[in-house]
């Protein structure tokens, strides 16, 4: 049995670990999207496979036998399309999915579906961060307009700024809740805006935004697949052991 295990996220770095360590039979996928990756501990492929042809090729020239997702919330194509294929071909699969957050007291939330509508409830002049990464950046360009935009990655851009006010921020994760609140007062930051990624780790933006009255977009998920899906890593290894 070889399990093909996709990656790109903290749950994805433990169950590679786990599996390392129990001398599983695994390889890990990552899309390649971080420049210097933490090593998986796995034997680890890196890149798209080329598209769904290039996937299934993959699949049958390893010899993968099984599949566990866990890419990230808002990887909506390569889940659904691996949660299609495996059904197709038999191939047990499952999603590992965070679950989502929920505002608490004290929290001002929007929640949008889309990041185009952001400038309908963000006024002129405000300085926005946006946690977001630099893939949806461009669905920003309205909100670009009379408003400042700070967008955070991980690797140091290879294109400037897209838009005329803003800057990027390099910043490689975790980022603790005085952390981020010093990052959004060096920057006097008015609004966040989120993908609602979910898990513990990342919901430090989240408070620090609370503590210092800081509104925010929410953005809600994408429809997931219809497939079997747990919430933690020691659900996902008990489903590997049990395969
Ligand atoms: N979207 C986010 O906000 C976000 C945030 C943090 C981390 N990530 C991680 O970054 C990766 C890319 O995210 P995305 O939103 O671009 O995904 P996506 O839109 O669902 O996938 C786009 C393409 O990237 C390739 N791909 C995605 N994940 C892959 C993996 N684990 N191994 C090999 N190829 C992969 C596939 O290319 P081919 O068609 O060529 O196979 C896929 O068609 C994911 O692995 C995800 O876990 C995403």
């Amino acid at each position: 049995m070889t399990l093909l295990l996709l990656a790109g996220t903290a749950e994805a770095k433990r169950i590679a670990r786990d599996l390392a360590a129990q001398g599983r039979p695994a390889v890990a996928s990552l899309a390649g999207a971080t420049r210097a990756p933490h090593p998986t501990g796995l034997p680890t492929r890196t890149g798209g496979f080329g598209g769904e042809a290039g996937f299934r090729r993959y699949v049958h020239e390893a010899g993968i036998s099984a599949v566990l997702d866990a890419t990230h919330p808002f990887a909506q194509r390569i889940s659904c399309r691996t949660a299609r294929i495996c059904k197709e071909l038999g191939l047990p699969y499952l999603q590992v999915l965070r679950s989502a957050w929920t505002p608490e007291s004290g929290d001002d939330w929007v929640m949008l579906d889309h990041e185009e509508d952001a400038a309908g409830h963000i006024p002129q002049g405000a300085t926005v961060f946006l946690a977001t990464g630099r893939q949806t950046l461009p669905r920003f360009a309205n909100l670009s307009r009379g408003r400042r935009l700070i967008c955070r990655q991980i690797d140091p851009p290879d294109t400037p700024f897209p838009f005329s006010e803003g800057d990027f921020l390099i910043g490689r994760p975790p980022f603790s809740v005085e952390d981020e609140i010093e990052t959004f007062t060096r920057h006097q930051v008015d609004w966040l805006i989120v993908k609602n990624a979910g898990g513990e780790t990342p919901r430090s933006k989240l408070i620090a935004a609370r503590r210092l009255g800081i509104r925010v977009v929410m953005l809600n998920r994408p429809p997931q697949p219809d497939a079997l899906r747990v919430e933690t890593v020691e659900q996902a290894l008990d489903w590997v052991e049990a395969l």
